[in-house]
């Protein structure tokens, strides 16, 4: 492949990070369908590794073996009446990948330098023509450095372990409220303190907090940074 070719540099991204219940997933994927951009959610890689380790009974406390797992796991996206499924291994895991064990296993191996080395090219293929809106923790400080726009979205604890509370419900999964805080707070935490790519938003990030605000108006205000169409 010759080098023009392989160039994805001109293609724009919108990165759009922040932490957990920040409301990163529901607008990252509007923001996407308004322009007709692809969509990388880079979360549910790392949730399909924690998945496809504990199908293999791994030790979360193994690096080596989760280094592995994350290499030889296949992950693949596929639209299904208007959602997005996520096939593990060739299994659809879309729902396990949502459940708080999932989020928690990802939580941790996300902390391994080999295990987000292993996963740092399958994210960059997601830039593809006509543009990308691509979600997560590091997309704009590490995965797309280069990329012409970034966001980074916050919440109040509360109010994010709220969302998290109604969307389980409404799923009919029982948790309290108080547990769904401690657990938002520890894997903030987790997230935020680990020594590689730890959340914080790039410097040129447009920090936008959505306590308060809804989808709409989110969506709105992320759109509005991009040159009008
Ligand atoms: O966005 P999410 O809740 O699906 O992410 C699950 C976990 O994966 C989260 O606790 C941290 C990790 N993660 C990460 O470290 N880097 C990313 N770009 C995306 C997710």
């Amino acid at each position: 492949m010759n080098s023009a070719s392989s160039d994805s540099s001109f293609i724009p991204v919108l990165t759009i990070d922040g932490p957990s219940g920040s409301g990163k997933g529901t607008i990252s994927r509007l923001v996407a369908q308004r322009l007709g951009w692809h969509y990388l959610d880079s979360g549910a890689l790392y949730r399909a590794v924690g998945v496809a380790a504990g199908w293999a009974d791994l030790d979360l406390a193994d690096p080596a073996a989760l280094v592995r797992c994350a290499f030889d796991t296949q992950i693949g996206f596929r639209e299904q009446a208007g959602e997005l499924r996520v096939l593990v291994n060739g299994v659809d895991a879309t729902d396990e990948l949502r459940t708080e064990t999932a989020g928690a296993a990802a939580s941790a191996i996300a902390a391994i330098p080999e295990v987000r080395a292993a996963l740092k090219d399958r994210q960059r293929a997601f830039r593809r023509a006509p543009g990308l809106v691509a979600d997560g923790r590091d997309m704009g400080t590490v995965i797309f450095p280069d990329a012409p726009f970034k966001v980074f979205l916050t919440a109040s604890a509360e109010e994010r372990a709220e969302r998290r509370y109604k969307q389980l419900k409404d799923k009919g999964v029982s948790v309290t409220l108080d547990g769904l805080l401690r657990e938002i707070l520890a894997r903030d935490a987790r997230d935020a303190q680990r020594a590689v790519a730890p959340l914080r938003p790039a410097e040129e990030a447009v920090r936008i907090d959505t306590t308060g605000l809804g989808i709409d108006a989110v969506v709105d205000q992320v759109l509005a940074l991009l040159p009008a169409r």
